[in-house]
């Protein structure tokens, strides 16, 4: 009894997690009628809303919780060195928590961490406002380490108030925005987001395109029990279903028109150009597509992402789930079976974590070179790893 007075408790906390934290109630999205806004869908996917609340994807973008900024600030790590005298200070003061720039003891700059980047899981980068541009603050906090460090890219030496955070980080990490960018001639380049468009994280119809017709149709029509205006995911082609996931975890290609408009059924060729070679080795950091594409699991089976993926569910460190879903395909092997069995992780050997090439965090003050490390998606047979 308990256990379903807990159970309904915390359904009922996603659920209010995720219609109290939606900015947007169906008929004013920002993206247009033709979207019900993720709200209007708990009503009948109740189930799904409440656990998807949880995930990364739902959390990968948002204005700072200061709460749950202030959690990871410790008197021992609130300070970030860089050379010849310089440091970052965390503060936090009332609500608000700010990047503040010392040099030799003196104040010298100080700007507010408005709006966070990243679930936490990994990391998390900060950004601030200014003139209706979005700029990145020069420190990340890196989960695993727990640590505050220099944001990737930036300059090793000083600390950057400077580098705009593009439109483009928010096609990939929030469901919408409008971006205006200008190029006047001899000037820098400037793109400037409309705050009030923005909708944080990712949410139900990034995936699966605008619902509002589909909504509409349904609560007029209680009985009907088959979805109607609406793309049915798994019965799209296999390259269709790796191209949704694609607009996102196929690396950062030449984009021909914005992935915001992407919608499933949609193919990834009328937004993007890669670069030639570019998947030849493509990095573990964002270019799973590609990764993926070149192991014997995805060449002799019809595997797609879903195959080892619920996005609808936080599923992450999750070892005992992944392994079932290598078993699903692989009982014919002894080996695999005996590993199963021994409870030995599939994960480590096959899809050893890999440094990204393309991120890593450098202050040379305190550290230099921390890289960025993920799982690649390439699943082969590896050396042992480390230690074994
Ligand atoms: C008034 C009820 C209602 C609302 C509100 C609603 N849906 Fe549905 N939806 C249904 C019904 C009924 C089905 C068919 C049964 C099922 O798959 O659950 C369905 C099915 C679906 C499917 C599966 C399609 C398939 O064939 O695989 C998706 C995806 C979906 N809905 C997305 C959404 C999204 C996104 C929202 C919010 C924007 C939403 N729905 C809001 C009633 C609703
Ligand atoms: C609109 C862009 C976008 C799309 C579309 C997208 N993803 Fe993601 N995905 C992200 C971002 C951004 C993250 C990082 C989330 C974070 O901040 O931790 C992520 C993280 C993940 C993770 C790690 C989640 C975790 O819990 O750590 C998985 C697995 C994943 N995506 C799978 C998929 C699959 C499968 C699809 C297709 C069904 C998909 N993604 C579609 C942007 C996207
Ligand atoms: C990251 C992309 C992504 C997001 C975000 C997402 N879905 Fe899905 N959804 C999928 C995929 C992929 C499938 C097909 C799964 C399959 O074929 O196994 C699916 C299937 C469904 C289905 C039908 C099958 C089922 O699992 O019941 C429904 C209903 C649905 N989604 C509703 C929602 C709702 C409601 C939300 C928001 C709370 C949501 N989805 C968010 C990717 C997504
Ligand atoms: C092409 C899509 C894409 C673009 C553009 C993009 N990201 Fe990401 N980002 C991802 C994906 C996918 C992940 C998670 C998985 C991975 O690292 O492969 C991620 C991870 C992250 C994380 C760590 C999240 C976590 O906790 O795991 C942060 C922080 C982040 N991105 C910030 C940014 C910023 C800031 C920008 C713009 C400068 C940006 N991203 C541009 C797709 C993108
Ligand atoms: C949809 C089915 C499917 C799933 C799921 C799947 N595999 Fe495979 N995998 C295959 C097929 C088919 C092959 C090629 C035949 C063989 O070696 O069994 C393969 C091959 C392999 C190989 C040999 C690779 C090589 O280069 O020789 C390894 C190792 C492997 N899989 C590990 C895994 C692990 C670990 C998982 C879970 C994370 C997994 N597989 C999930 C279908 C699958
Ligand atoms: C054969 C199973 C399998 C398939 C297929 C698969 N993944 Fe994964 N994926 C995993 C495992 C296992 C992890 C590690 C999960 C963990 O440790 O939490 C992972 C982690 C991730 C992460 C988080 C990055 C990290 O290193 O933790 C992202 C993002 C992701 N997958 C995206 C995708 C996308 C996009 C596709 C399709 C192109 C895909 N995956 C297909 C098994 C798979
Ligand atoms: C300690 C590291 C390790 C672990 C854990 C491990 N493997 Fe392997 N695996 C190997 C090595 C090494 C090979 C190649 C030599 C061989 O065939 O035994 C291999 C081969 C394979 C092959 C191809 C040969 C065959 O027997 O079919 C598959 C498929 C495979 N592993 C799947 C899995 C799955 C699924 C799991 C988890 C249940 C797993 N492995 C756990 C190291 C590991």
């Amino acid at each position: 009894m308990k256990i379903i007075i807990a159970f309904l408790f915390l359904a009922g906390f996603s659920i209010c997690l995720f219609t109290c934290t939606s900015r947007y109630k169906g008929g004013d999205d920002p993206r247009g009628a033709a979207y019900a806004g993720a709200a209007s869908c708990v009503q009948c996917h109740g189930e799904i809303a409440g656990s998807y609340a949880h995930s990364n994807h739902f959390k990968t973008s948002s204005e700072t919780d200061f709460e749950s900024v202030r959690k990871i600030i410790t008197s021992l790590n609130d300070t970030v060195r860089f050379p010849g005298g310089q440091l970052v200070v965390l503060e936090a003061a009332g609500k608000k928590i700010a990047q503040t720039y010392m040099l030799n003891g003196e104040w010298a700059a100080s700007r507010q961490m408005d709006l966070a980047f990243g679930s936490g899981e990994k990391a998390w980068t900060f950004g601030y406002w200014k003139d209706e541009q979005l700029y990145q603050l020069p420190l990340t906090y890196l989960s695993e380490l727990k640590r505050w460090t220099n944001s990737p890219g930036f300059p090793a030496d000083h600390p950057n108030y400077g580098r705009l955070i593009v439109g483009r980080c928010m096609e990939c990490h929030s469901s919408y925005a409008t971006v205006q960018n200008s190029l006047e001639q001899g000037m820098n380049y400037t793109e400037k987001i409309a705050a009030s468009s923005i909708i944080y994280g990712i949410d139900c119809e990034r995936c699966h395109g605008p619902a509002a017709q589909h909504v509409a149709f349904h609560k007029d029509n209680p009985g009907v029990k088959s979805a109607r205006f609406m793309t049915a995911i798994g019965s799209l082609s296999r390259q269709q279903q790796l191209d949704l996931c694609g607009t996102c975890h196929s690396g950062d290609p030449v984009t021909l028109k914005s992935i915001f408009a992407f919608v499933p059924g949609d193919s990834l060729s009328n937004y993007y150009m890669y670069y030639p070679g570019a998947a030849a080795n493509p990095d573990a950091h964002g270019m799973q597509m590609q990764s993926l594409m070149q192991s014997q699991c995805f060449l002799q089976s019809d595997l797609t992402c879903t195959s080892c993926h619920d996005t609808h569910i936080k599923e992450s460190n999750k070892r005992e789930v992944f392994v079932q879903r290598c078993m699903s395909c692989h009982l014919k092997s002894d080996h695999a079976v005996t590993m199963a069995g021994a409870k030995n992780d599939c994960i480590n050997c096959h899809m050893p974590l890999e440094a990204s090439k393309s991120l890593d965090f450098n202050n040379s003050a305190e550290h230099s070179g921390v890289s960025y490390r993920l799982r690649t998606h390439r699943i082969a047979i590896y050396p042992a790893p480390e230690g074994k």
